[in-house]
């Protein structure tokens, strides 16, 4: 079969792979350069696996139903885990250094919500930089044909079946046919005014997938990472959660020891779960914005206890970037924030990647497995990325269901009522999303945000240039989340109805 591959992340890279070495004829296509650009190369924690004599699949799985707060598909979930161990001994049989005691035994980090240390990690807080060049040189060895710096326009779809997509090159639109399409395309951090994201994570991927009718969900689960660094120039502009240079600081700094204390040095996560900074994300997150708006200054992650020469030797990244944004880490703590960081929703697949449209697989970020219920364990997508991306592959020569799913958070019509001003920009977008669709929502928030987000949609021009390609992305991924959201009338993992008190944005 003819298979286009778009996205070059880890699950597309591995789908590409797989799908190559079982005979297929495969073109990887990538917004921008191979490996570069995308979120996998950022990746700094790791990869959730299973080892030891104590740790099983059961009690990963465990693991990640309690994070995702009851949503999780169980089925999904036993998949990852029992998947998980074959194909982390494949990105090592492919060249992946994954860090290992003196003894050759693999090092193992700990992140919040596992109850074992259990997460693979290489190059110290660089595993996705090292994942994605060891794959990289295999899609190169194998002589799969990429097609770099090309913009996914739409799918390409007649009578129900997508048979291709359309591309932006160099200004030019170009069709590329196929018998099946791999979306991998990663997520929509560019969504919010601060994110960990990279500059191309506009949500491509299922925004074409959403205007080709195909089933989305979970849309309003984004998740926030507790903690990136905030920058000299937010320090001393007031605002207390705001970042303009999301640099994250990994969650496995807190699995080694490190503390996040408020002004008098108080553990303060502890007032919130009895797991203190190893607690799930969402809710590490909301106890810093909490305590941030509070006290009117960023909270801080004291990671003196563990010594330059630890800091250096397990997070080199880290210790490079933070002592080039002028903080000595080793000798006081450091200013840290929320920022949005994954999506756990988004296109709705089967076990195998299938969509609710024939021809159409996703896998890693942009899909919705239904793993990560409404707020993702650490260290899952790296391992869901290369799980389900193998299994896309695997499943290319199987025939679609006729129809499995019906889609979810429906948008609606782009006609308003309200008299919201309709002239915006990308960061009018992200700011709104981050007030009013962000850590905090309340439904009268929500509910302004989606009338303006439909009045500038209705007003949008249509798009033309790459730019204005990815702001139409975002601007109606922005109004399905905002419908998601008003929708889901409970409190749930990311997805939390309670208003910050007003010091925050300030
Ligand atoms: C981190 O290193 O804290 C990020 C890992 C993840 O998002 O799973």
């Amino acid at each position: 079969m003819n298979i286009l591959v778009v996205g070059s992340g880890i699950a597309g890279l591995t789908a590409a792979l797989h799908a190559a070495e079982a005979g297929h004829a495969v073109t990887i296509v990538t917004k921008g350069a191979l490996g570069g650009g995308g979120c996998t190369p950022l990746a700094q924690g790791g990869v959730a696996g299973v080892y030891g004599p104590n740790d099983s699949a059961e009690v990963h799985a465990s693991d990640t139903l309690v994070a995702g707060a009851g949503l999780s598909d169980p089925a999904a979930v036993d998949v990852l885990v029992r998947d998980g161990s074959a194909r982390i001994a494949e990105l090592i049989a492919r060249g992946v250094a994954f860090d290992r005691a003196a003894d050759g035994a693999l090092m193992l980090g700990r992140e919040a919500a596992h109850a074992h240390a259990r997460i693979v990690h290489a190059g110290g807080d660089a595993t996705g930089a090292a994942i994605s060049a060891a794959l990289i040189a295999q899609v190169r060895s194998l002589q799969i044909d990429v097609v770099e710096d090309a913009f996914l326009v739409d799918l390409l779809v007649t009578g129900g079946r997508v048979h291709g997509i359309r591309l932006l090159r160099s200004s030019a639109a170009v069709d590329l046919h196929a018998d099946a399409v791999i979306l991998a395309t990663g997520g929509a951090g560019q969504l919010y005014a601060h994110t960990t994201n990279p500059i191309g994570a506009t949500g491509d991927g299922i925004v074409a997938a959403i205007r080709a009718g195909a089933a989305v969900a979970d849309l309003e689960f984004m998740q926030f990472h507790p903690t990136v660094l905030v920058s000299d120039a937010v320090l001393a502009s007031d605002a207390v959660l705001a970042s303009d240079a999301a640099f994250l600081i990994s969650e496995a700094v807190r699995g080694e020891g490190a503390t996040l204390i408020d002004d008098e040095g108080r553990r303060f996560v502890f007032d919130s779960h009895p797991d203190g900074e190893l607690a799930p994300r969402d809710v590490v997150s909301r106890a810093i914005a909490r305590q941030a708006a509070g006290q009117g200054r960023p909270v801080l992650l004291d990671a003196t206890m563990l010594g330059a020469d630890r800091l250096s030797g397990r997070f080199p990244t880290i210790d490079r970037v933070t002592r080039a944004r002028g903080f000595d880490w080793a000798r006081e703590p450091i200013p840290v924030t929320p920022a949005a960081h994954y999506l756990m929703g988004g296109i709705v697949t089967d076990l195998d990647g299938r969509t609710s449209l024939s021809g159409l697989f996703a896998a890693g970020e942009v899909a919705c497995t239904g793993v990560h219920g409404a707020n993702r364990l650490a260290s899952n997508s790296l391992l869901e990325g290369a799980v389900f991306g193998a299994r896309a592959a695997a499943a290319l020569s199987t025939p679609f269901p006729s129809q499995f799913l019906s889609p979810h958070g429906a948008l609606g019509d782009g006609n308003c009522d309200g008299n919201a001003d309709s002239r915006y920009s990308r960061a009018d977008i992200q700011q709104l999303m981050w007030n009013d669709v962000g850590l905090h929502r309340t439904d009268d928030g929500l509910a302004d945000a989606l009338a303006t987000l439909r009045a500038w949609r209705a007003a949008a021009p249509s798009p033309a240039t790459l730019t204005e390609h990815e702001d139409a992305n975002l601007l109606l991924l922005a109004e399905a989340t905002a419908s998601a959201a008003l929708a889901r009338t409970d409190s749930v993992g990311a997805h939390h109805l309670t208003a910050l008190p007003a010091l925050i944005g300030a």
